[in-house]
């Protein structure tokens, strides 16, 4: 099972999720209780458990910008402090819940979880199409019973498209074409491109574009890890790509963008992405692409959860065999563990000088 790594943002929601409705969301193990502030409209994320009896906050209520425990009406501001106990005027000192740093940008509801004190807005990765009227997007979000380290796996090696997807995204070329890797080690960010020159235009692309006959298509990974994946897709009728100097501007732009959220152990949040540049309000094209895509995404929900189930009967200790399509996915694997060692700080106390 791939390690939780701590001290870092993670997609939490969508921002049109996170309204007037307490919504609940574990991330890391940690139950998370968001709302958007009626004041000042931005999101507050406060830890979803009460400070009495630890009644899951979210099963409450808000009054105004304060959340009301819907067990016994202890009542939380948007720091986490409380603010109101029953049958007494002296507030525990220690009655308060952590809260948690968030963004949200890219239509993105990011939190960080780990200490607030290194939160650093400036660090969350951008996803831009997401929110830019240039593009058109479709998106949803699917709860997967894996390990997030599966669907790290699963999005870094694109080859299983052929054979999981065959019909919907996939065709031969993609199983067949190779791949280039390379790592940014110190910034955490796996690149892999898988560039075919002349291939079957699948349907996923046929329907939305129009292109009838083969196709180039270019596949232009791009993980920041732990959470964002964006895949660079570019599709154009044979000839077309690239043009003069490499210019890919006359082919069909396609963002597709994964939010990889470890929930608890053994269960990730799958938030995901279609953008397109083109028919951009074609009301077919985009009810197409989310149903198809949403289709494609259930295709590796159920693949991952019988996987894990799998997993979980393996003996300890069980043989993988890995080849070339999985350089990415290793190099994935290799930042995560990285990541998740930083987060935990130090694992064995550090002993008292010796007088
Ligand atoms: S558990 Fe929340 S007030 Fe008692
Ligand atoms: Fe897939």
């Amino acid at each position: 099972m791939t390690a939780f790594a701590r001290n870092q943002w993670y997609v939490a929601a969508y921002g049109r999720e996170v309204g007037r409705d307490l919504l609940g969301r574990t991330i890391l193990n940690e139950p998370v209780a968001f709302y958007r502030s009626e004041e000042t409209g931005t999101v507050v994320a406060l830890a979803d458990r009460c400070v009495h009896r630890r009644f899951p906050l979210t099963a409450g209520r808000l009054d105004g910008d304060r959340v009301v425990c819907g067990y016994h009406g202890f009542t939380y501001d948007t720091t986490g402090t409380c603010v109101y106990v029953p049958g007494q005027k002296r507030i525990p000192r220690t009655a308060r819940v952590n809260s948690y740093p968030v963004v949200e940008q890219d239509s993105f509801v990011w939190v960080w979880i780990g200490d607030p004190a290194l939160a650093d807005p400036g660090a969350v990765p951008r996803a831009k199409h997401l929110a830019d009227p240039g593009w058109t997007t479709v998106g949803g979000m699917e709860p997967i019973d894996a390990g997030y380290g599966l669907l790290v796996d699963n999005l870094m090696d694109l080859s299983h498209e052929t054979y999981l997807h065959g019909g919907y995204i996939g065709t031969p070329e993609v199983a067949e074409t190779p791949t280039t890797t390379e790592v940014d080690e110190g910034a955490g960010i796996v690149r892999v491109s898988r560039h075919m020159d002349d291939a079957e235009c699948p349907p996923f692309y046929a329907r939305s574009t129009g292109i009838e006959g083969r196709i180039t298509r270019w596949q232009d990974i791009e993980y920041h890890a732990p959470c964002l994946y964006l895949l660079h897709s570019r599709i154009a009728p044979v000839g077309v790509l690239p043009g003069p100097d490499g210019d890919d501007s006359h082919a069909f732009h396609v963002e597709i963008t994964y939010a990889i959220t470890p929930s608890t152990d053994g269960h990730v949040y799958d938030f995901w992405c279609v953008s397109r540049d083109f028919a951009q309000d074609d009301e077919e094209v985009t009810t197409f692409l989310h149903d198809f895509n949403r289709t494609v995404v259930m295709q590796d929900v159920d693949a991952l959860n019988l996987l894990q189930k799998a997993l979980d009967t393996e003996p300890e200790g069980y043989q993988e065999l890995s080849i070339n399509i999985d350089t990415g996915g290793l190099a994935a694997r290799r930042i995560l563990a990285r990541l998740a060692a930083e987060g935990a700080g130090p694992s064995v106390p550090v002993p008292a000088p010796a007088r």
